[in-house]
């Protein structure tokens, strides 16, 4: 058979087996016997087989076949998938539309912007290279999601091919289940006396992620598009152009999408939504506000996780009345005592709640953290009937306390002074909400917590080691440390391994493959390792942030002992904060004052400079602020915490973090910024100076490389000129930044 002649056969063979493919599967109607269907697809794939340059993605061959062994590939996003930030006032949505203003130095009169229902879904991401649907990834953590492409086929909103698309095109939005497909779906699960899925979403993520994806099929998810990633030539010139385009290729987007150019009329259309919401038939959680004009989505990019010209308007949180059971105290990572109301089950907003979360002791005795009241200063008891409200993800909390309803006999909640896991005090310190267990690394509570944290997903993720398995291994003594897992394989003897196989079902097998699994988490990145440490205050976007500053752990272990003396200096200033919040909270005035740099360096002058320096190199880190370098720093100091940490260090390999950009004309060099800039603020200056791997310092010393002076320059370019610095003014930078 000629190579022509296989392509005339392929082609008419695919559309043969596809046109049976719909009726089978979503008309419900077979067009031919099972026989003549098998022997169809065998001969396409024997002639793809021949020619494999015939073998397309978008083949039906390709289509369902045998669900992968094991979990599903994982697919690394070319371009980041990031979450939105939230606002839940209107003046939110004021100041983060001041905001972009002020940030791309824009005069007040009409800023366009998109206002769009907020999906409640799972987001989505389809590549396509010429056409042809390559694959469909979860998010993820957003840099890495599962492979569900076989999956993301089975769905009809998602088109496996598109005509007169950019060569590489990749369409993000959200899959989604509507109510009357989740009710039909729940109707038939309990029928098979299977398990309800508690919502919509929970049934779209169920049903996304299957291993086989006939089960998808039978699942009837659906697909908004309201987003991209990569694309090869430009969509439009507007967010709203470029939705349109998605349309026009055959996406399903928002008819409620709307193009606004002031604050009310995006507030308006919120309102507008939320009057629809309940008519929709599908649930949605909030409005999207998108900057329209994609330029200055360009200019104004992204910090960690979000975008700065986007953010989610949510919807008031759903109420529900429940009475308050018990009130039980858990011991966190840090030590935090968080107590947690147990309640008597009540589903609020669809979903089932028993527990909710009662922040603290102040919060359980009707105060906040400013010692002022709130519920109008009613305590909360256990017998008591609270009301539960929850939004989006979020922790359920208790909005209100029915006192009419309290029970005569219900006392007032006291707050315990110790640990009840070891015993140690828990110290509450002064101008802190939370009381901690003193323990540290001798409370099981806390050491069986941060293990937890410590092989969680965004942390190791081992597989086989999750926190069932690390409790275990911590009570019978084989993990105290994260450093302890990495020794496992060598300290387990065939006669410990025959014990684990009794008690939790291990085998030789599943041990050995724990092993490796454990061996290959050996090679990790920065920002996964820091987060891992689960140090107060330092979550993923810190570590990222540390990571990508800092490059390598000897680098950031040489810059955080080298700001320590700082830290010091900085619990003082703490103090001094403390004592003018009491002098203000007794005059009456409001306590609410914030630790500033003045309050750090008013204090012991005789600290040594360098160690300035280094504290001021920490947080002037983009997203690193004092508490986190503080934590970091205090952390580190001590001595048995930094000791297991080095031990853990001991068993790695660490990945350096994507380093910043070398190949650039300013690549590694220090760049000053002075006097007024009239193109662009000097927020966006500094995120373009440091996309391009330059470091943007607040004051020229001898390290600075170039000085850039608007009119207005001061001080600052005359000492530039006495140190000889390269001095610029605004068009040259411009030319330098935008060059690239
Ligand atoms: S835009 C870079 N638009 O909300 C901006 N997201 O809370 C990408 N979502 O991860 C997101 N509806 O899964 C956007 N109309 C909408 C959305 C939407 C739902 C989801 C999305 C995102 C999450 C953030």
């Amino acid at each position: 058979m000629s190579f022509d002649q296989a392509q005339a056969e392929a082609a008419a063979l695919r559309d043969h087996v596809s046109a049976a493919n719909t009726a089978y599967h979503t008309e419900d109607a077979p067009q031919m016997s099972d026989a003549d269907y098998d022997a169809a697809k065998r001969r396409l794939m024997q002639i793809e087989a021949q020619f494999p340059e015939l073998a397309r993605a978008d083949s039906p061959t390709q289509k369902i076949g045998a669900a992968p062994a094991e979990g599903f590939g994982k697919i690394r996003h070319e371009q980041r998938m990031m979450s939105l930030g939230n606002a839940f006032a209107d003046e939110d949505v004021a100041d983060f539309i001041r905001g972009i203003r002020k940030y791309l130095g824009l005069s007040d009169g009409d800023l366009p912007m998109t206002a769009e229902p907020k999906i409640d879904g799972l987001s989505l991401s389809l590549r396509y290279e010429n056409g042809v649907l390559i694959y469909a990834a979860t998010r993820g953590d957003g840099e890495v999601g599962e492979n569900v492409t076989e999956n993301a086929r089975t769905i009809s909103d998602i088109p496996t091919r598109l005509t007169n698309a950019p060569d590489i095109l990749e369409v993000r939005g959200e899959v989604y289940m509507s109510h009357s497909d989740f009710a039909d779906l729940n109707a038939a699960q309990e029928a098979r006396g299977d398990k309800r899925f508690a919502n919509p979403r929970n049934a779209a993520a169920g049903s996304l992620r299957q291993l086989d994806a006939k089960v998808t099929q039978a699942r009837p998810l659906r697909f908004f598009a309201y987003a991209w990633g990569v694309v090869s030539q430009p969509l439009a010139e507007t967010q709203s152009g470029a939705i349109a385009r998605l349309a026009e290729l055959g996406f399903q987007t928002n008819p409620l999408t709307k193009r606004c150019t002031t604050v009310a009329e995006l507030i308006a259309h919120y309102h507008d939504i939320e009057h629809q919401r309940a008519d929709l038939g599908y649930d949605i959680d909030g409005v999207v506000y998108k900057v329209d004009d994609l330029a200055f989505q360009r200019r104004l990019g992204f910090r960690s996780t979000t975008p700065r010209w986007a953010i989610a308007h949510k919807f008031p949180a759903e109420l529900a009345w429940t009475r308050l059971d018990a009130i039980e105290i858990q011991v966190g990572r840090t030590g935090a005592l968080s107590p947690v109301a147990r309640l008597v089950p009540v589903t609020v907003g669809g979903v089932v709640v028993s527990n909710a979360t009662l922040h603290n002791e102040d919060y359980i005795a009707g105060r906040n953290s400013n010692g002022e009241d709130i519920r109008g200063g009613r305590d909360i008891r256990v017998g008591d009937w609270v009301q539960i409200y929850r939004a989006g993800d979020v922790i359920p909390k208790i909005a209100d306390v029915d006192v009419s309803r309290r029970p005569d006999d219900a006392q007032p909640f006291v707050f315990p002074t110790h640990c009840d896991q070891c015993g140690s005090e828990a110290i509450r310190e002064e101008g802190d909400a939370v009381r901690r267990c003193s323990g540290g690394l001798i409370c099981p509570a806390q050491a069986v917590e941060k293990l937890s944290h410590f092989v969680s997903r965004g942390a190791f993720d081992i597989d086989g080691l999750g926190a069932k398995q690390v409790e275990s291994f911590y009570e019978d003594g084989w993990i105290k440390e994260p450093a302890d897992i990495f020794t496992l394989r060598d300290r387990f003897g065939p006669g410990q391994l025959r014990q684990l196989k009794n008690r939790e079902g291990w085998g030789d097998k599943s041990a050995e493959k724990l092993f490796d699994a454990i061996d290959s988490a050996r090679k990790v990145p920065l920002a996964k390792l820091i987060f891992a440490l689960g140090l107060r205050h330092v979550g993923e976007v810190a570590s990222s942030d540390l990571a990508r500053h800092f490059g390598t752990w000897d680098v950031l272990i040489e810059a955080v002992d080298r700001a320590r003396p700082a830290e010091l200096r900085h619990t003082q200033a703490e103090a001094a904060v403390l004592r003018e919040r009491q002098a203000a909270q007794s005059a009456g005035r409001s306590a609410k004052i914030k630790p500033t740099r003045d309050h750090i360096w008013a204090q012991d002058p005789k600290v040594a400079l360098p160690a300035r320096a280094a504290w001021d190199d920490l947080v002037s880190i983009d997203g690193i602020g004092a508490v986190v370098a503080v934590s970091l720093v205090g952390s580190f100091a001590q001595e048995a915490e930094r000791a297991s940490i080095d031990r853990l260090v001991a068993q790695l390999d660490i990945q350096a973090a994507e380093k910043p950009k070398t190949d650039t004309a300013i690549a590694g060099k220090t760049i000053v910024f002075t006097g007024s800039l009239e193109k662009m603020t000097r927020a966006e200056a500094k995120a373009r100076a440091e996309e391009l791997g330059a470091k943007v310092a607040g004051s020229v010393s001898k390290k600075t490389d170039i000085l850039v002076a608007g009119p207005g320059a001061g001080s600052k370019a005359t000492k530039a000129a006495d140190l000889g610095i390269e001095v610029i003014d605004e068009d040259a930078w411009i030319a330098l930044a935008g060059a690239q």
